[in-house]
């Protein structure tokens, strides 16, 4: 029999009772939804809407369920809809009349928007860990590389030498935002929807916040329409995911790259490469390409959630039942894509040579050339043509700047000197761009300090 039923004088369809279900997706969302309930039963005895015995009871009975779900001796039933039903109807068969109580002053309508919050409360906090066991790693990597030297580069086009180091400190920046964003998700969602009703609260004497101590939220939600309607946490998340997805879409992006023969800057361990079923001489980075995949999924998620909710009438729709297994998509990928780039990148060898060979003989020194004669006094605009003709030069020669003669130099200007040459040196013009946030070995190093304090102030005490 429905927990509905009262109003109904004929049968659902089969049909009808599929097409309703959630029951298949929104199992995972079991262990909060009796946490939740449990909350709430405490409650109503605390403000005697039901009995001590009966609280007891309840409570004893939703232990007993969540064991039994983990240990799969419960089968979940399309017929009782969602996990919210399932779980009430497991009850009432189990310790009889006294589970009817624990609904009391709720609604699904509350009691979905909590199991949300409290699902996505605890997976922001897994995501987190893992987002710092990357940005940990970044750290080493860097600190390994501060005099690595490779071509930056702008319009894939070679520009001006960095090192390995700063190009990972990038990465580490932009996933610093990430989790910061997160962090902010997480403050926004830690408020305790139950009590909201159905949309219009309740008659009982609830108190709503020895629910939300209990269950560790920040407060209250205060207006019980928008707490039962509201999803901006979930396409929050959403949001934040897509943009860390698209952060490492770029990263798997450069390590696709990189590992091409023609670049040759990095070889992926075997562990973290596959074969062809057909060539034998191939090693494909499939892993990051998934990375870089996984990301059009992610934004799925967010274009689906934002679709959604876009037109939606307040208060609750059915609609929102949608919301579920786009955030769970969202959560599961951005999870599994963490936890296998950190080993990936770790187990990577990069080819210190080869990247300091790309750096050289490109003309990644032509602005060090410029800016050595502004030195002398020349105008940066005429600095600028000057170089372009030299460049132009060697072009043609089949030279390249380190490889031109004092007198062809003076050429393009008379005030070139002998100085020139270590002016235009990699690893000089690499040193002297020791401007704050720059590529110098001493401004990574500075930066590695900073971000490692930071590091240390995101880590849970203990
Ligand atoms: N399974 C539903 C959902 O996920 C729970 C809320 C249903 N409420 C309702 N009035 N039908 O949205």
């Amino acid at each position: 029999m429905k927990l509905w039923s009262g109003r109904f004088s004929r049968q659902t369809d089969k049909l009808t009772e599929d097409f309703n279900a959630s029951i298949a997706f929104d199992s995972r969302l079991y262990h909060h939804d009796i946490t939740g309930s449990i909350a709430h039963t405490r409650m109503l005895a605390r403000q005697g809407i039901i009995s001590v015995t009966e609280r007891d009871l309840i409570i004893a009975g939703l232990e007993e369920i969540r064991q039994e779900i983990e240990q799969g001796k419960l089968e979940f039933s399309p017929a009782a809809e969602d996990i919210h039903m399932n779980i009430e109807t497991f009850l009432i068969a189990k310790i009889g009349d006294v589970g009817k109580k624990l609904h009391t002053g709720r609604s699904r309508n509350d009691q979905v928007a909590l199991d949300l919050r409290l699902y996505l409360r605890q997976e922001i906090e897994e995501i987190q860990d893992l987002l710092l066991k990357l940005e940990e790693l970044l750290l080493e990597l860097a600190a390994e590389h501060i005099e690595t030297i490779m071509p930056g580069y702008t319009h894939l086009q070679k520009a001006q030498p960095v090192s390995l180091a700063h190009h990972l400190m990038a990465y580490f920046e932009m996933l610093r935002r990430d989790l910061e964003r997160l962090q902010d998700t997480k403050k926004r969602l830690n408020y305790m929807p139950l009590g909201s009703g159905a949309l219009a609260g309740t008659v009982f004497d609830l108190d709503r916040q020895y629910v939300s101590d209990q269950l560790g939220f920040s407060g209250i939600t205060r207006n019980s329409l928008d707490a039962v309607s509201d999803r901006d946490f979930v396409l929050e998340f959403c949001a934040c995911a897509s943009i860390m997805m698209m952060h490492m879409s770029r990263l798997a992006e450069e390590i696709i790259l990189w590992s091409t023969h023609e670049f040759s800057f990095v070889e992926l361990d075997d562990a973290f490469a596959t074969g062809s079923s057909i060539m034998p001489q191939k090693k494909n980075p499939d892993i990051a390409e998934l990375i870089r995949g996984k990301t059009g999924r992610v934004y799925g998620d967010l274009i689906t959630l934002l679709t959604i909710m876009k037109a939606l009438p307040l208060a609750y729709n059915k609609d929102m039942q949608e919301d579920k297994e786009a955030l769970f998509d969202a959560v599961d990928t951005v999870k599994k894509c963490l936890l296998v780039i950190t080993p990936l990148l770790q187990t990577a060898r990069f080819n210190r040579e080869n990247m300091a060979r790309g750096a050289r003989g490109g003309f990644t020194n032509a602005t060090d050339l410029a800016d050595y004669l502004v030195r002398k006094g020349l105008p940066f605009r005429d600095a600028h043509e000057v170089v372009g003709k030299a460049v132009l030069y060697c072009i043609e020669k089949g030279s390249v700047l380190e490889e031109l003669s004092r007198e062809e130099y003076q050429r393009f200007s008379p005030v070139f000197e002998e100085d020139v040459y270590s002016a235009i040196s990699i690893t000089n013009s690499l040193a002297s761009r020791q401007i704050a946030g720059g590529p110098a070995p001493i401004a990574v190093k500075a930066a590695l300090q900073e971000a490692r304090a930071w590091l240390r102030s995101q880590k849970k005490p203990g």
